[in-house]
């Protein structure tokens, strides 16, 4: 019985191959698997069975099909290449490693047609200059990776208490993400997604931060541990306009700033370097924080984003993406919600 199904397996299979064969394909179907094989062993993937292997197989050849046909444009601004998503499709990729949840009031407040302007600490920088980069400043950890749990929201907001921690107090310390996850419970709905809002709001109610080292992150929600002693500390927050990116650059040139942004488009995914500018859209499901901005040889300006997928993904850990544009809200959206913590 169990040969016979073999069979009529290798006869299906066969039967493919010869399909790509007759389309010139034989040795790119193979080449494909070979480098299917080489992304398992580069990613450690292990599959349960040949049938879950010949799914994920399916899903990898789409996603290299679309890094290389993009790639093959040579006048884009950046590149793409297979990486830790590359067997998950978009679904998958969405629903497990993005996660900004945001509640209607702080939407409604951020796009309200402001009649009186919203005022911000930062709103009276003159001076921004051509570039900042909170990295060479000792501002920014090195990247993280949230894993498969939707709780960008608080990377996001971690990384910008890093930044103004380091700016107001001299040191730079990495501060924990797990506690967000398990402790800031108020609308935030842990791997299912939240708001750096709220986070930051639980960590001035909670009267601060404990470190990563004490309490370290593992990609799912646990219990609030409440017994590790606070490690940094903000006394508030604050929103800045929306739909303004020169109120993003001054904020941005004072200390690293929380944003979301529409992280659920298949370039984005595969996002390998460059200066990205599309294809995206404006609705905001992932979070990430600006860093950073300057302008390239050729005279594009982008800003600086720091994810939290790992060093695999983009420019180490890092985007650069386009600067000014057309769109008030950003590209991708990243102007149109945006927080940043004080000391
Ligand atoms: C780049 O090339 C592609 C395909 O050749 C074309 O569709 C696209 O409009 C070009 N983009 C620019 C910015 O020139
Ligand atoms: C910025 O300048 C205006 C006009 O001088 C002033 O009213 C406002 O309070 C200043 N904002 C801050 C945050 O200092």
């Amino acid at each position: 019985m169990a040969s016979i199904t073999l069979l009529i397996l290798a006869i299906i299979l066969c039967s493919r191959t010869l399909g790509a064969t007759s389309r010139g394909g034989l040795f790119e179907a193979s080449a494909v698997t070979e480098k299917h094989e080489q992304w398992m062993a580069r990613y450690h993937r292990a599959y349960s069975d040949e049938s879950e292997k010949t799914n994920r197989f399916e899903v990898f050849k789409k996603n290299l099909e679309f890094v290389e046909k993009h790639n093959m444009n040579t006048n884009m601004t950046y590149k793409l290449d297979v990486n830790q998503f590359s067997d998950l499709t978009d679904e998958e990729f969405r629903a497990r490693y993005t996660g900004l949840v945001a509640p209607k009031e702080v939407l409604r407040i951020s796009s309200s047609d402001s009649d009186q302007k919203v005022s911000f600490r930062h709103e009276n920088v003159s001076d921004t200059g051509e570039s900042m980069d909170w990295r060479q400043e000792g501002a920014v950890t090195s990247v993280k990776n949230q894993g498969h749990c939707g709780v960008c929201w608080a990377f996001s907001a971690v990384a910008a208490v890093e930044g103004i921690t380091k700016i107001a107090k001299g040191e730079l310390l990495s501060l924990s993400e797990q506690q967000l996850l398990d402790c800031s419970r108020d609308f935030n709905k842990g791997c299912a997604g939240g708001i750096m809002s709220k986070a930051f709001e639980y960590i001035i109610k909670n009267q601060g931060i404990t470190s990563e080292d004490n309490y370290p992150y593992h990609a799912s929600q646990q219990t609030c541990s409440a017994t590790h002693p606070v490690s940094a500390t903000i006394s508030g927050y604050e929103t800045l306009p929306s739909d303004d990116e020169q109120s993003l650059l001054k904020a941005v040139s004072q200390q690293p700033v929380s944003v979301a942004i529409d992280g659920y488009g298949p370039a984005f995914k595969q996002y390998r370097g460059g200066i990205f500018d599309g294809e995206c859209g404006t609705d905001l499901n992932h979070a990430v924080t600006v860093v950073g901005y300057g302008m390239s040889e050729d005279g594009t300006k982008y800003w600086l984003l720091k994810n939290s997928w790992g060093q695999t993904w983009g420019e180490n850990g890092y985007m650069r993406i386009k600067r000014d544009v057309d769109s008030p809200q950003g590209m991708c959206g990243l102007a149109r919600l945006a927080f940043y913590p004080l000391a």
